[in-house]
């Protein structure tokens, strides 16, 4: 991504550093999120990051304060929140007054802030920011809310205040059943007709429409338990690996790698861990399967490894590179001992 021109939207210290490590220049970072560290908001000063794109008018004194201490003006922007459902899950709809997200236009809460940005000698207004969900299949949402982007700034710059940029943040769906691509033509017409004869710079924050489709998860099938109702085929791949599911109730696609015409019954794909909840997926038509049969999972490659955790003490799966026909570990598996080297035993004689 960074040798294809891309800068990063990040939402940590980690996050930054990684951006950084991969080579993204610090002026193409745009750093995002409701709850931004002292120390955090220390390093992106340090390292002089693009944007930050404030969500509170507490934070933005944090930030304020700090850039003050060490004679900066720091470059911020405002992720304001438009009070609009993005037809997604609940856990990832981020554009609702109820959410924790961003700084209420309605009522003039945002102006109050920008206007405070304007006024304060340590900050820098770049401009405003929206972001009101992910996993969006309808564009309506994106229209509205880059409408109500469009209808603020137009207003902030009719008062005086400057608005070079606008962050258009990410949320482009896909389709996990696997038929069709993210539409990103429609998605870039829509913008297209919104922005064309608009002079704002624009910045996009596309996460899962461009990252899911690079990763699979394979697991191994480790047992069929059948019943009346339904199968259940017990994989060794689990929750801790792939959060989705359980947490989303996320649909992916899954298959086994060797295809053939077998009958299928209704399944539950289902991990080894302690948890009723832990699943792949539920109520599948499903091929039988063979012990130690390799299953993929589709559309792994955004908010899957990212989410995993070492659950159960199990630890996660090694990450494979495949980049132009060859195979790389990006990602060793670690081995009990390091997971286990990893933590300090007080009581240890
Ligand atoms: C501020 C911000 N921008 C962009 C994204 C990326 O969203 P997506 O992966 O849906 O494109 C997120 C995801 O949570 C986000 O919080």
């Amino acid at each position: 991504m960074a040798a294809q021109g891309a800068g990063a939207d990040i939402v940590s210290a980690g996050e930054m550093q990684r951006a950084l490590a991969a080579g993204i220049p610090a002026s193409d970072i745009v750093f995002s999120g409701v709850g931004k560290t002292d120390d955090e908001i220390r390093l992106a000063l340090a390292k002089n990051v693009g944007q930050i794109n404030a969500e509170s008018q507490a934070e933005l004194k944090h930030i304020e304060a700090i850039a003050a201490e060490w004679g900066l003006k720091a470059p911020v922007a405002i992720r304001v929140n438009p009070d609009i459902d993005a037809g997604s899950h609940e856990k990832i709809s981020t554009g609702q007054k109820s959410t924790k997200f961003g700084i209420p236009i309605e009522g003039g809460e945002a102006e109050a802030i920008y206007r405070y940005i304007h006024e304060s000698d340590h900050l820098s207004a770049r401009g405003l920011a929206v972001h009101i969900g992910s996993q969006l299949t309808d564009l309506a949402p994106f229209k509205k809310a880059y409408q109500a982007l469009i209808a603020l700034a137009d207003d902030f710059r009719s008062k005086g205040y400057d608005v070079p940029i606008l962050d258009l943040g990410g949320g482009l769906g896909i389709d996990y059943h696997g038929e069709e691509a993210p539409d990103f033509a429609a998605y870039g017409a829509l913008v297209t007709s919104l922005f064309a004869d608009k002079d704002y710079r624009l910045g996009f924050e596309p996460g899962r429409s461009i990252a899911a489709d690079n990763g699979i998860l394979l697991t191994s099938a480790l047992y069929t338990k059948e019943s009346d109702e339904k199968d259940f085929i017990i994989v060794d791949a689990a929750m801790n690996d792939l959060l989705r599911p359980t947490l989303y109730e996320a649909y992916h696609r899954i298959e086994p790698v060797q295809q053939s015409n077998r009958a299928k019954r209704t399944s539950d794909i289902v991990g080894p861990v302690c948890e009723t909840g832990d699943y792949l997926a539920r109520g599948r038509d499903f091929p039988s399967v063979e012990s130690g049969e390799v299953i993929a999972v589709f559309n792994a490659g955004a908010y899957g490894s990212v989410m995993a955790s070492q659950y159960n003490t199990r630890a996660m799966p090694a990450e494979i590179l495949i980049h132009d026909g060859t195979v790389h570990v990006i990602k060793p598996r670690k081995s009990i001992e390091e997971i286990l080297g990893d933590e300090h035993n007080p009581f240890a004689s």
